[in-house]
């Protein structure tokens, strides 16, 4: 088994870490004017891909434990991983999840929103809201010396109270040279995450929330990668990467 270890990023990582985060936050951006109803999803990946090579960096789920593309588009009912296609293309109402990852120099950044298209359900407009916020409350819950379970809390009291559900089984990771580093960050509260954080930390918050009350997911057999609700239900998720800082928390993936 591999040995559980949290790398703590010195001054000059940190630098690096921060210009990954950088970019990586620029790339959605970038990417926010195309995501509209009629564009194929493989159409996002091409130009991410393109923004991130013109950046002098490289696309992180390219070739990742055999992952096909550049970027992860994750659509309605898909929770993660969801596969850019040709053959995908978005339509009114629909909700995307568009998550980028950049190696700068040998860090990365990692970060993803979920876009609205066109006109979205009042019900399916909240989820998307809600989960936004309940990241920030996870963020808001970073700081050295708490237990790392506190990011975790924070979240699960934020948004259990709109009936929605927290999926358990994929979660934020520490990132750094490499692109999932230790800790596995758990977006509800468990003593597994019953770890201090401590200023120079680095990991993602993406919680994955479900409309629907099972949280419950299947990994499709058909390609290996897309996560869908079990129940058919919508899912959100955003996701930013974080800095412990001496007082606080510094979110990297942040213009
Ligand atoms: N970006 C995802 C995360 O937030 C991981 C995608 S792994 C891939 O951790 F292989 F699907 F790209
Ligand atoms: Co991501
Ligand atoms: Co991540």
């Amino acid at each position: 088994m591999r040995p559980f270890v949290i790398i703590i990023k010195n001054s000059h990582e940190i630098k690096k870490m921060r210009e990954a985060g950088k970019l990586a936050a620029q790339l959605l951006n970038y990417i926010e004017p195309y995501v509209r109803a009629g564009v194929s999803t493989q159409y996002l990946n091409d130009c991410c891909k393109e923004f991130t090579k013109k950046h002098g960096a490289k696309s992180a789920p390219l070739h990742y434990n055999g992952f096909p593309k550049s970027i992860c588009t994750s659509i309605n009912d898909v929770v993660c991983h969801g596969i850019p296609s040709e053959k995908e293309i978005l339509k009114d109402g629909d909700i995307v999840n568009i998550d980028v990852t950049v190696i700068l120099d040998g860090y990365h950044g990692d970060t993803s929103r979920t876009f609205m298209i066109g006109n979205v359900s009042e019900e399916v407009k909240k989820l998307v809201n809600h989960t936004e916020k309940s990241l920030y409350r996870g963020i808001e819950a970073v700081k050295p010396g708490k237990y790392l379970y506190e990011v975790g809390k924070a979240i699960e009291k934020y948004i259990f109270k709109f009936g929605y559900s927290i999926v358990r089984d994929f979660g934020g990771h520490g990132i750094g040279k490499e692109f999932h580093e230790d800790p596995f960050v758990f977006h509800h509260f468990t003593v597994k995450n019953k770890i201090r954080m401590k200023e120079g930390m680095t990991f993602t918050i993406e919680p994955m929330i479900n409309m629907g009350k099972s949280d419950a997911v299947n990994i499709s057999m058909l390609d290996g990668w897309t996560v869908r609700t079990a129940d058919g239900s919508p899912s959100a998720q955003f996701e930013h990467t974080v800095l412990v800082m001496s007082e606080g928390v510094e979110i990297l993936t942040k213009i």
